[in-house]
């Protein structure tokens, strides 16, 4: 818990930590072995199915929400029918729960509550999509462990968190659950927030779990639950990666995904439950289902009715049904029928009991709903500042002509426009838990709240955020008009990203450019805050407004961050964690892809591209502006050949040339020229994030081993190849200095 304060107090400093985690403590694994087989030892076949079914309350939480748990669900967690309960939340309502399974039921065995704490629980950060603009894993550490004290607080033993599922297509609603396209990013990102839920469990935090294993995010055309479909090589280079590392950073959990990958579906793939995960990885901890992913191998065409689904999943290593009721109803039978064997039945409820013994709950099942831990730990002023400090961080400066931002501080009017400009329930974003909007300031509020006397702060909606009428238009202009500069906030509704809110269009929705084409007529500068939960194709607004800050959908303090950065109290330092098309034609569009065999040229007829489009995205993965501005220089390796044996440091300089103290992520990207399998443009392999005063240089160092190498080649074994490799550093994955080295045998 102090190393999180100790965290904050360093960011407010204004200072990059060189934190280290300490290792989590995971001390009696042989005691709790045992402990379990005990209670294993007394279970009925019927009690050892029940732990492995998971039901969902309604979501409902706070003092007002009456107490009381209807007594067809008391009666089942009597008969042991139920191990795990989601979205049941608050201390007295998981108590009486609680209450019911350990002193009510046969084996007393308490019960595993669950929630989906994406971002936040009653206070709400930003979403992770913003979280990984950070480029800080630490931060996001800090947010995650935040998020595990307020939820903790209300009952919650675990969430379904983080989604680490590789996004290289913006239409899938679900990017903004993750941390964008890359695995390097991705699985810093992944192990944070494992880290920051689990800490130490002695210490009342929750466990992690790890989604949605695998391959969701690959989902043809961008279309939710769409079929996955692809090579095996690019499967375990791009889109494992961050399940590995959230499950190496100790996750105790994953959840199986609803998508199918190559024909199977990953809740019946014992190929991914068993082989990969427990085989490979090592995994000890439990797998959960999708919500019904089990049943919905039946849609599939993989599982001919509920029955044989469940024979499938509980083979294949799927521990805990959610929701599908097929392992409750069932496994019983098919035990019967000798198309399961009990004693993989006893390993999926060794798996769940470990957890409830790690999680303290056989010792003290009510050490998570204490009524007045809740009271006193929802919605801290700590938690506000920590949400405050992440949604600073997150923020993206994508242009600033003219040095337009900072905004001067002598304004005698400002003038805050749009949909999202007055708007606190989309800032808290999809999956925002139990986030109110009566705890959001809106950017207006923000403004509002900075401000001194001397500067009105004036407001239209202007339009809806998807609506035709431009109604509104006429106000808006009119105070444009009296204002010295216009606060244009545009963007997504929160329901627009998220989970079945794929788009077929990046585009802003409704009317809302239309606002901005008038609004630029009345001459004003225009200074664009965007709110969205995917990369946006705003090329209008690249090409006119003066500014563009990306505030993606950042939780209860966004109004506050945004006045904040707007002002320079913080200067931007967040970098894009995904690319950005110039129009959804594009999509697929990622830094790391391949070189093709014509690649693309403008020049020339027949090549990789489009006719009607430049080479480029609207902005390129890693890309972020600052108030300030950063030289590289002296790029050097300390050698221009390595063996599998030693390393090379790759040093540059970083100086801050502008006229602000400010942040740079400094970036690295290797490229493997000639490989057994062709190998990626470039690809990211370590970044820095440090602090420059005005003036002040630093020398970068970024060590690159043999194992950096690696890849899964020709002969699909994970290695590297000797040959000769590209090295970039710079301030995004275009704007590279490079050089280049050898690996020899
Ligand atoms: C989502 C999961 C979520 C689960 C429980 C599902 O529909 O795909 O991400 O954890 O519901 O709410």
């Amino acid at each position: 818990m102090r190393k999180y304060f100790l965290i904050l107090f360093t960011i407010l400093l204004f200072a990059v930590t060189g934190f280290v985690p300490t290792p989590q403590q995971n001390s009696s694994e042989e005691t709790i072995a045992e402990r379990v087989d005990s209670v294993l030892a007394l279970m009925t076949l019927e009690e050892k199915i029940g732990q492995l079914n998971q039901l969902s309350f309604g979501i409902g939480w706070g003092p007002t929400v009456k107490v009381s748990v209807p007594d067809e669900y008391k009666q089942q967690i009597r008969e042991g029918k139920i191990g795990s309960f989601l979205n049941a939340i608050g201390a007295e309502f998981t108590y009486e729960l609680q209450k019911v399974a350990v002193q009510e039921s046969r084996l007393k065995i308490p019960l595993i509550f669950g929630l989906d704490v994406i971002h936040g629980f009653k206070t709400t950060f930003p979403v992770p999509l913003g979280e990984a603009a950070t480029w800080q894993p630490e931060i996001v550490e800090m947010s995650a462990h935040y998020q595990a004290i307020e939820s903790a607080s209300a009952g919650i033993h675990w969430t379904f968190s983080p989604m680490v599922d590789i996004a290289r297509d913006p239409r899938w609603g679900r990017i903004m659950e993750g941390a964008g396209e890359d695995p390097y990013l991705g699985s810093l990102m992944a192990a944070a927030h494992v880290r920051g839920y689990q800490g130490d469990l002695s210490d009342l935090n929750i466990i992690a779990c790890v989604k949605h294993y695998a391959g969701y995010g690959g989902a043809e055309g961008g279309r939710d639950y769409n079929t996955v479909d692809m090579s095996e090589r690019t499967f375990r280079d791009i889109y494992l990666p961050p399940y590995k590392a959230g499950v190496e950073a100790g996750a105790h959990t994953l959840m199986a995904s609803f998508n199918e990958l190559g024909g199977i579906p990953a809740s019946g793939s014992k190929y991914l439950l068993n082989d990969i995960l427990r085989e490979e990885w090592g995994f000890k901890g439990f797998v959960v289902s999708d919500w019904n992913s089990i049943g919905e191998m039946i849609n599939h065409g993989y599982a001919s009715d509920l029955k044989h689904a469940g024979e499938i999943s509980l083979n294949a290593g799927l521990d805990m049904d959610m929701e599908s009721r097929s392992y409750i109803t069932h496994l019983k039978q098919l035990v019967e029928e000798d198309k399961v064997d009990e004693d993989v039945i006893d390993e999926s409820v060794r798996r769940i009991l470990r957890i409830k013994f790690m999680l303290g709950l056989f010792d003290d099942p009510f050490r998570y709903c204490q009524k007045e831990r809740e009271e006193k730990n929802i919605m801290t002023s700590d938690i506000k500042i920590a949400s405050l400090e992440v949604a600073k961080r997150s923020f993206v400066l994508l242009k600033n002509d003219k040095n337009i931002l900072p905004l001067k501080k002598d304004y005698k009017k400002i003038a805050v426009i749009g949909p999202l400009a007055n708007n606190s329930i989309d800032p808290i974003g999809g999956w925002g838990g139990l986030g109110d909007s009566a705890d959001v300031t809106t950017v207006l509020e923000g403004f509002k709240n900075y401000v001194d006397k001397k500067t009105q702060v004036l407001y239209s909606e202007g339009c809806k955020i998807d609506d035709p009428s431009t109604k509104g238009f006429k106000d808006a202009v009119n105070i444009a008009k009296k204002s010295d500069v216009i606060i244009l906030c545009v963007g997504e509704s929160r329901d627009m990203s998220g989970e079945a809110c794929s788009r077929s269009s990046l585009d802003l929705p409704g009317v809302q450019e239309d606002l901005a084409k008038e609004l630029l007529k009345t001459g004003k500068p225009i200074i664009v805050v965007l709110m969205n939960g995917r990369p946006m194709s705003i090329n209008w607004l690249n090409d006119n407004a003066n500014a563009i800050l990306e505030t993606w959908f950042a939780g209860t303090m966004t109004g506050d961050a945004i006045a904040k950065v707007l002002f320079g109290d913080y200067n931007p330092s967040g970098k894009l964690p995904v690319t950005f098309p110039r129009t959804v034609g594009q999509v697929p569009i990622y830094y790391n892809h391949k070189n093709t065999g014509r690649p693309g040229d403008l020049k020339n007829h027949y090549t990789s591209k489009y006719l009607d489009l430049p080479l480029t995205p609207l902005y390129p993965f890693g890309f972020g502006l600052s108030y300030t501005t950063f030289e590289y220089n002296d790029f050097k390796l300390s050698t221009n050949k390595i063996t599998n044996e030693d390393s090379i440091i790759v040093s540059v300089k970083v100086k801050n040339t502008g006229n602000y103290d400010g942040e740079e992520v400094v970036q690295l990207y290797v490229q493997d020229l000639v490989g057994s399998v062709t190998r990626p443009v470039k690809e990211l392999k370590g970044f820095k994030k440090i602090m420059l005063k005005r003036g002040e240089e630093k020398t970068m160092d970024f060590t690159i081993h043999e194992k950096d190498l690696r890849f899964t080649a020709a002969d699909m074994k994970f290695k590297s190849e000797p040959g000769l490799f590209k090295v970039f550093v710079g301030t995004n994955s275009v704007d590279l200095k490079e050089s280049q080295f050898e690996l020899v045998e």
